[in-house]
């Protein structure tokens, strides 16, 4: 599979970090070809910089509609060639179009136990729903939100004395750390998707 990533964000861009982290160390053998933010103060946007990545701002706001966003999302990524798609924190719903021009080729990093707690703020349903095991999951994106095959999970046990932040800081160490390997598997090749299942032969 082409190694190159296109890492979409609009945010503090942690889970970027993790990546550039993993390339730099030689635990992850790819290529960040393009970080492309949906806003221009995402914090992200200057950790990539700091790493000599390209960046992109593709203000959602300056487009008549969703569909020809994602058109102009798909061209950047075409541009920088990009094999697979990163999202790192991208708070955008994404069109069948954009998903259907990267087929399993977009993956998705979400902070609780899928298919539990899907939308926003998952480690904050987890935490006020009273689950005794919370978590973060890697998976493939298709068009249902956070419904595609999973990738990888990481359970994050919560604790009694537990608040809604120190819950997340806790599942997001474990972001960081499923999110590089998710996408080293990804990139090696060998697996397959059998109905619902990411299947590693
Ligand atoms: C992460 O916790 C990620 O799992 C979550 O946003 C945060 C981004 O943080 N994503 C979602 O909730 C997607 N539905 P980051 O910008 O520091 O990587």
């Amino acid at each position: 599979m082409n190694r190159r990533l296109g890492v979409l964000i609009s945010g503090r861009g942690s889970n970027l970090q993790a990546i550039i982290d993993a390339v730099a160390a030689g635990r992850l053998q790819a290529t960040i070809a393009v970080v492309i933010a949906n806003t221009a103060d995402a914090g992200g946007l200057a950790r990539a910089r700091r790493a000599g990545i390209e960046t992109v701002v593709l203000e959602h706001t300056a487009y008549p509609s969703r569909e020809t966003y994602d058109q102009a999302l798909v061209a950047e990524l075409r541009r920088c060639d990009v094999g697979l798609v990163c999202l790192a924190g991208f708070m955008r719903l994404l069109s069948g179009t954009f998903v259907e021009a990267f087929p399993n080729r977009i993956l998705n990093i979400h902070p609780s136990l899928l298919p539990a707690f899907a939308g926003l703020h998952g480690q904050d349903q987890a935490w006020r729903h009273g689950v005794k095991i919370a978590g973060a999951t890697v998976h493939v994106v298709t068009p249902e939100l956070d419904a595609g095959p999973i990738v990888l999970q990481a359970a994050v046990p919560v604790e009694d004395v537990d608040t809604a932040d120190t819950l997340a800081a806790r599942i997001l160490v474990e972001e960081h750390r499923i999110y590089p390997a998710a996408i080293g598997i990804v990139l090696d090749g060998g697996w397959r998707i059998d109905g619902r299942r990411f299947v590693r032969s």
